[in-house]
């Protein structure tokens, strides 16, 4: 089957770099159609010329966030996975969704993993808040219940990286909410999920595959600061 990767990105300066390692990444997946949601007005050129370059099939989409979602607190990647949705429904009808994020860190392995995902398959994600992971429990090949430092009263308690999707299972009714921290929650719970129906995956949630990574931002040093660097390095070469 093919694994239709979601990827939600916007512009800044470290969007070309983890979109060039997730890249990298991609390039050594078979059947793997990457699905890149912008969220700006325009596909942008610098997205594009990476993605031609990548050699993969590919599916780039505008999908601004709404104008009232623009300020801090707002629910990141839902515009763009929306929109990836509704793609994925007049387009595609057999295949394994995921959501990938620009920064994560993905092993080869999950992919293989993934692949045979019946309906709705779940596995641990490394470097989530308090408690270091996020992961489904699993008791005598099922699961039976979540460890994650922010239940925040969930039904599912997981990252988006913690999960995938057969097509199949995508429900018409299956919707993202823009409430930030119930994303994956309320998408779950909209395809109808039961707990008995997740297949467990990572030698039974034994093994992390997926990192939430973070960048740091770069901040923009100040020229005068940058002078003065520039002058000192000058000096201690000169001597
Ligand atoms: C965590 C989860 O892993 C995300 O899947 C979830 O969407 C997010 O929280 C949330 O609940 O808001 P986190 O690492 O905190 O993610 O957030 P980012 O990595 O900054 O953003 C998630 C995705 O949305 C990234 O792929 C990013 O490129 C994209 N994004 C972020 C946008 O498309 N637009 C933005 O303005 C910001
Ligand atoms: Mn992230």
């Amino acid at each position: 089957k093919m694994i239709y990767y979601v990827t939600p990105t916007y512009p800044r300066p470290e969007q070309v770099p983890e979109l060039t390692r997730l890249a990298h990444t991609l390039m050594h997946v078979p059947r793997v159609h990457w699905i890149v949601a912008d969220d700006q007005q325009h596909c942008s050129d610098t997205v594009v010329n990476l993605l031609k370059r990548t050699g993969l099939p590919y599916t780039h989409i505008s999908s601004p966030k709404p104008f009232v979602y623009k300020g801090t607190n707002f629910p990141r990647g839902v515009a763009n996975r929306r929109a990836a949705l509704s793609w994925l429904r007049e387009n595609v009808q057999d295949g394994i969704l995921y959501f990938g994020d620009d920064d994560n860190t993905v092993d080869l392995q999950l992919f293989d993993e993934i692949r045979n995902t019946k309906k709705v398959s779940m596995f641990p994600v490394g470097l989530i808040g308090d408690y270091g992971v996020s992961t489904p429990i699993v008791k005598d090949g099922k699961v039976v219940a979540f460890f994650d430092s922010w239940p925040g009263s969930r039904t599912f308690p997981v990252d988006m990286a913690g999960f995938a999707i057969n097509i199949e299972f995508l429900k018409p009714s299956a919707s993202m909410p823009y409430i930030a921290g119930h994303e994956e929650d309320r998408f779950l719970v909209s395809l109808g999920l039961k707990l008995d129906e997740i297949e467990p995956l990572a030698a039974n949630c034994s093994k992390v595959l997926v990192w939430h990574t973070k960048t740091a931002k770069y901040k923009k040093p100040s020229l005068k600061i940058n002078l003065q660097k520039f002058e000192n390095s000058h000096k201690y070469e000169s001597f």
